[in-house]
């Protein structure tokens, strides 16, 4: 077991020790040390170069690593070493150094980004030349230039990085979050920036956070659940940088009023920034950081006795206007904060929230409505959910009429209390109750109101026991009544003609079909030519589609109300008599062209891709 000098001194350059094993493995060869200050990968932190040399030779490192317990040193050898050989370990100090300083740049960037974004959870780091950081969770891309500016910030301010060796138990203690695979071989260590809360770390750390140069985000890149922030660190060799603020552990005693000033200045500055891009949540935090007894600020005010006496006096005013401007900032930060976040952008586009529209029946159903009450029709509401009286028995089809076969009706199995208490006329029992095939059962509703002479559109739903391309078990059918004196098929044909042209257009041809109802007399369907096959080279005009077969849609029945229906209706049938017709209201939609719709099911699939076309 290789014991790991570099936990506790990553400052430590050389190291005299004896050679435990030496091995060849192919070409490589393997060197392990009773201790080591090589740091092996790991951690997201790359592995350490440098050499160990011997009397007689020296292995070049070119690789380090954990074998079990054992830190492996891998290369090439020059010349000989031997087992139990007194050696001296030298680490490559510029890589190491850097490595230190992009891993303790991640540190710094992290605990901003903690700060800064609530609720992220670490996921991992890599802390070499790509080095990044990454969350689960969301982060605003915009943030990119705050984070970096705020952990220069945080580097320029010189504060301790201190590690410390702990014990699975004290580590779960004192860290809020603990990695889920924390290394089984090597001692467990925790790092703490000064003012911030510890965190489990086994790499390579400065000393002070101004070790570390500048730090550049250079993206921040969302994938799916997880968050990158990419990050790389100021090349030592080219551009040196000097923290803005000197550390302050800097020597204090020969400090000017002139130093003094410009330090607090520039501290005054950089608060009054940070301060403005803090989130309210983390202000108390930031204050503790500047102004608690180990403060960054509290630490420079403590040198205004390192001042020649003369000059205390004028640095106590100055520390007073510093203190008094911060405050204030603070104070205006706090208010400021229930409306305005650091990262609201209110310049960034909303969200447009999903505008929804009329499903296309509601939308046929307004437009019918329209296109009857122009020439004095009115909608009215029969129930949808009907005695069967008034769907059958009413119309001219007593109970066990083989015309009824004709609908498929759905009949609901409940036992009403009889006579059933109606509103006001005292409605009594009148057979079973069933979900209404179609809506001629307003027809005598509509007469009973005793009201003539009678122009209704009574649009409602309509139950029955079929689903194909052209049947849906629910769906819409418009009943049109009139009964006045002297009504003619003419006038039939002329209220028919009427709506095709106004809801059609003016080309589309409909004709009537001599059939068969039990309320009417004469009776027709009613048909008109297909809207989605019309015009369509491969479908030519009478052959059809898959919906109508042969050209011709049928859109419902119509016909001359029958005598039986007036009596029912108490309207008597010498004096009064009138035409009726009901066509669904799916259909009549279907046909217009353009729609191309040739599966009735489609309306009510409920998938908005469909709908949003309409
Ligand atoms: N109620 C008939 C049906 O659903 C249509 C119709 C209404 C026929 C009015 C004649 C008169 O088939």
């Amino acid at each position: 077991m290789t014991k790991l000098v570099y936990l506790t001194d990553s400052y430590k350059k050389t190291l005299v020790s004896k050679i435990s094993t030496i091995t060849k493995q192919g070409n490589q060869w393997e060197v392990i040390l009773p201790e080591t200050i090589f740091y092996p990968q790991g951690g997201g932190q790359p592995s350490d170069r440098g050499e160990i040399v011997g009397k007689h030779g020296k292995l070049i490192v070119t690789h380090v690593r954990m074998r079990d317990q054992d830190v492996v040193h891998e290369g090439k050898l020059n010349g000989h070493l031997k087992t139990g050989e007194t050696v001296t370990a030298h680490i490559d100090w510029t890589s190491r150094f850097d490595h230190m300083r992009w891993h303790s740049a991640g540190h710094v960037l992290h605990e901003i980004i903690i700060q800064t974004v609530p609720g992220l959870t670490p996921a991992k780091g890599e802390h070499g030349k790509h080095a990044f950081i990454e969350y689960r969770g969301d982060i605003n891309p915009k943030l990119k230039e705050t984070l970096e500016k705020q952990t220069n910030m945080l580097i320029a301010e010189g504060r301790p990085i201190h590690t410390e060796m702990v014990s699975l138990e004290d580590l779960k203690k004192r860290v809020s979050w603990v990695p889920e695979h924390l290394p089984k071989n090597k001692p467990l260590r925790i790092l703490q920036i000064s003012g911030f809360a510890p965190t489990p770390d086994g790499g390579t750390q400065v000393k002070n956070t101004s070790e570390i140069g500048q730090i550049f985000v250079s993206e921040i890149e969302q994938l799916g659940e997880t968050v990158r922030v990419h990050y790389h660190v100021s090349d030592l060799t080219k551009a040196p940088i000097q923290p803005a603020i000197k550390p302050s552990a800097a020597p204090t005693n020969q400090i000017t009023l002139d130093a003094f000033r410009s330090l607090l200045l520039e501290m005054q500055n950089q608060l009054l920034e940070l301060v403005s891009k803090t989130a309210s949540t983390q202000l108390e935090q930031l204050k503790v950081n500047y102004f608690g007894s180990h403060g960054i600020a509290t630490q420079l005010i403590k040198q205004l006795k390192d001042l020649p006496q003369l000059d205390r006096k004028t640095a106590g005013i100055l520390v007073n206007e510093f203190k008094s401007s911060v405050d204030q900032a603070f104070t205006q930060q706090l208010n400021n904060a229930t409306t305005k976040e650091v990262w609201f952008d209110v310049s960034l586009p909303g969200i447009l929230p999903p505008e929804g529209h009329l499903h296309i029946v509601t939308q046929a159903i307004i437009e019918i409505t329209r296109i009857f009450e122009r020439i004095g029709f009115s909608r009215v509401r029969h129930p949808e959910v009907d005695w069967d009286y008034y769907a059958f028995e009413s119309l001219n089809m007593p109970p066990d009429h083989p015309a009824r076969d004709e609908w498929e009706t759905f009949f609901i199995d409940h036992k009403f209390p009889s006579p059933l208490k109606g509103e006001g006329q005292g409605e009594v029992h009148k057979g079973k109750i069933v979900l209404t095939p179609h809506t001629s059962n307003g027809q005598v509703r509509e007469m009973e109101k005793g009201k003539l002479p009678i122009r209704m559109i009574n649009i409602a739903k309509c139950y029955r026991r079929q689903s194909d391309v052209s049947h849906v078990p629910m769906f819409h059918q418009f009943e049109g009544l009139f009964v006045d004196k002297n009504a003619s098929i003419g006038d039939l044909k002329g209220v028919m003609d009427y709506f095709f042209k106004q809801y059609y257009g003016p080309d589309r041809k409909s004709r009537l079909r001599p059939f068969h109802f039990q309320f009417t007399e004469p009776s027709f369907e009613v048909d008109i030519n297909c809207g989605v096959c019309l015009g369509k080279a491969h479908l030519p005009d009478g052959q059809g589609c898959k919906l109508c077969k042969d050209g011709w849609l049928e859109l419902g029945g119509a016909g001359m109300v029958h005598p039986n229906v007036l009596k029912a209706g108490k309207i008597d049938p010498d004096k009064y008599n009138g035409f009726a017709f009901g066509w669904g209201v799916e259909r009549v939609a279907m046909m217009k062209s353009g729609t191309q719709l040739d599966d009735i099911r489609l309306l009510y699939s409920n998938d908005l891709r469909f709908l949003e076309q309409f």
